[in-house]
Parts: structure tokens; C-alpha cells; sequence
């Protein structure tokens, strides 16, 4: 049975949290909101605990997860050094959404890190995850709370869509306030490499440790053979429905081509579209797309439509990070 506690984001210091927060060291599973999205956590050093995420999500043994923290002493455990470029990025960016990549020692258990040498680390910014984190005191271990090759959840009746009943405790505490998950940056190698974009982006990054690369399978296409962080490989953010994402140009052309289905449309720039079924204005601006685009496609997705038809954004600054979703989530892309 999956117990649902609603907490106050300005006022998490609740027993809600001290029972949620005994819950995990206990070995069980509690999701939680954070800035970017709902995560799925259980204590990062219990093994046992840590495989009930890969049961709960129905996710492949072999895709790491981030472990997220609430102060920098609990680092001293969880990895073997930690490199200059990091220490200026933990400065800039914790608490937020960043997740940054070092060496692991052994106390971080190999189901953790998918086998890898690395583990991802994260200081989360949300008022409800750091009073979690804090209270629980022990590393947490969450992917996004949602059910494998799903779209991540920004609000807590996704979490209750995908998950009510495989886990222990859900906290409902509102929607996220970014959207979309968290940057994730290797900084061990000579020049840093930015493995999935998100809110803090590349120029911002470089502005903090200078030059960085983007991971070769960000810039390429489609079909590229080596995934930047194994979850990347896997089919990714997808609605159960069709979804095509077009330019806004191609927005009235993509319609008439559809005209004998139902469409449901999300709009990024212009609220005024009469052709579709059903519509919905994200914008304006990108971070406002990037806080509502996964709540929409969760939406339309549960609406009387056949296909999903999003507006496109240009991949200037977070809207990087955003078409990297969106494109991942498409069947069709129409320029
Ligand atoms: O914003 C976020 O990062 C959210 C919230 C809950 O913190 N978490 C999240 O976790 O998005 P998840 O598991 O859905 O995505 C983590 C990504 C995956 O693509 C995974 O492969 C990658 O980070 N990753 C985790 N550990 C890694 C590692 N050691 N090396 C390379 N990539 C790693
Ligand atoms: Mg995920």
C-alpha cells in the first residue's frame, strides 16, 4: 500500500517529513518533489532498499542513478576526490539542478552506479527534498518518479499514475518548479562533458569552469551507437500517444494533414489556433515551457485525442534541453 502525504512547500518542517524521512532509513521507497522533477528515493548504502527502485520503475538493472545529497561533509564518503572544476560548480549551482559525476568508493554499492566507476551527485534545491534529505541523513538514491520510458512526473498525480501502490510513501507537494531534469556534467575528464542538458546550461557552465563539451550524442541526430549516460539509450519521455513536433510554420500544414483525427496541440509561442481539438499555451518563454511541457504531454496524453502536435523552440539556452525531451518523445519531426 502506498501511503500519500501532502506537505506544504513553504512549510515542510512537518511530521510528514520525520515519518517520511524514517521511512527511508528504514529501507523503504519515498517519492518527493525536487526543483526539477518528482524523484523515486530510497537510502543510496542499502542495496536492498536500492532495488526496490529498479522493481518499482520497471527500470533496466544497467541505468545508474543519482544520488542526492543535502550537505557537502556526506561527499566525503560517497566519492574518492573531489576535482577543482567541481568544487567551483558546487559552489555556482548547489543547492540546484545540477548533477555532477566523480569516482565512487566502494561504500556506494555497484547497483547504485550500474556497475559504472563513476556516481552521479546531487544537491537538490526544493524546500521538501532538502528538510527530507536533512532529516533522513543518509544519501539518497532517485531517479525521476516515473514508471521506465515514461515521461517524468512535475506534479504529484503523475506520481499517483505511474507509481500509487509500488511504493511506499508519495509526497504531494506540488508542481516542480524547473520541469525538466537536472543538467548532468562529467567533470573528470580533461574537458568537462555535459552528458543530458537541463535548466543550467552550457554558457552557463563555462561562465563558472570555461570550455566544455556536449556529449557527442547530443549533437548528432538520431541513432547514435554510444549513449552518453546509459539512460539515454532507452526510448525515453514518450506519451502513449503519436506525437509530432513541428515548427511553427508547419504547424497549420501538419493540422490540415491530420484534420481527420483528433489532435491535441501544445503551443509554445501563440496562443491562437482554432484547428485543433484541443489546445493548450505553455509559454511564454522558455522557462515556462520548460515547467509545463511534461505536465501537458501527462495531460493530452489522458485527453480524447489521437495525436499530440507540439510547437517546436529554437535550442538557444534551456531551449536546448527542452527539444532534447521533446525530440526524444517525438515520432515525427517536421521543420
Ligand atoms: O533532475 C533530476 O536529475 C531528477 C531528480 C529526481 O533529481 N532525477 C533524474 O534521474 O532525472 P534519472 O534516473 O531519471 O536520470 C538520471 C540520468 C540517467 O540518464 C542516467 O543514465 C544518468 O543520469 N546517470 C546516472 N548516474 C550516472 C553515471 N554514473 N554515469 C553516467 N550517467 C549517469
Ligand atoms: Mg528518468
Amino acid at each position: 500500500m502506498t501511503v500519500i502525504l501532502k506537505i506544504r512547500a513553504r512549510n515542510p518542517e512537518s511530521l510528514f517529513i520525520s515519518a517520511s524521512a524514517a521511512a527511508l532509513r528504514e529501507g523503504k521507497t519515498v517519492v518527493f518533489p525536487t526543483e526539477t522533477v518528482y524523484g523515486l528515493g530510497a537510502n543510496a548504502l542499502d542495496k536492498k532498499a536500492v532495488k526496490k527502485i529498479f522493481v518499482a520503475k520497471g527500470r533496466p538493472s544497467d541505468n545508474p542513478l543519482i544520488v542526492h545529497i543535502w550537505h557537502r561533509k556526506q561527499l566525503d564518503a560517497l566519492v574518492k576526490e573531489i576535482p577543482p572544476n567541481a568544487k567551483k560548480l558546487m559552489q555556482k549551482f548547489w543547492p540546484g539542478p545540477l548533477t555532477i559525476l566523480f569516482y565512487k568508493t566502494k561504500k556506494v554499492h555497484s547497483v547504485v552506479t550500474a556497475g559504472l566507476a563513476k556516481v552521479a551527485i546531487r544537491m537538490p534545491s526544493h524546500a521538501i527534498a532538502k528538510a527530507l534529505l536533512k532529516k533522513a541523513n543518509v544519501p539518497v538514491a532517485a531517479p525521476s518518479a516515473n514508471l521506465s520510458g515514461k515521461i517524468s512526473p512535475t506534479h504529484a498525480e503523475a506520481v499517483i499514475d505511474d507509481l500509487n501502490g509500488k511504493v511506499d510513501i508519495i509526497i504531494d507537494g506540488g508542481d516542480t518548479s524547473e520541469g525538466i531534469e537536472s543538467t548532468v556534467i562529467d567533470v573528470t575528464e580533461k574537458v568537462p562533458v555535459i552528458l543530458r542538458p537541463g535548466t543550467i546550461t552550457k554558457e552557463q557552465i563555462e561562465k563558472a569552469i570555461g570550455k566544455v563539451t556536449l556529449h557527442p550524442s547530443l549533437v548528432s541526430k538520431r541513432n547514435v551507437s554510444a549513449p552518453a549516460s546509459p539512460g539515454m539509450k532507452y526510448r525515453h519521455y514518450a506519451p502513449h500517444k503519436e506525437m509530432i513536433l513541428a515548427s511553427s510554420e508547419k504547424i497549420p500544414s501538419t493540422l490540415r494533414r491530420l484534420k481527420d483525427k483528433e489532435i491535441g496541440l501544445i503551443l509554445t509561442k501563440t496562443d491562437e489556433c482554432g484547428m485543433a481539438d484541443a489546445s493548450v499555451f505553455i509559454g511564454p518563454g522558455k522557462k515556462r515551457i520548460a515547467k509545463n511541457i511534461f505536465k501537458a504531454l501527462r495531460q493530452m496524453d489522458k485527453m480524447h485525442v489521437d495525436v499530440i502536435v507540439v510547437e517546436m523552440i529554437d535550442e538557444k539556452g534551456i531551449g536546448f534541453g527542452i527539444m532534447n525531451r521533446l525530440k526524444k518523445a517525438a515520432s515525427q519531426i517536421i521543420e
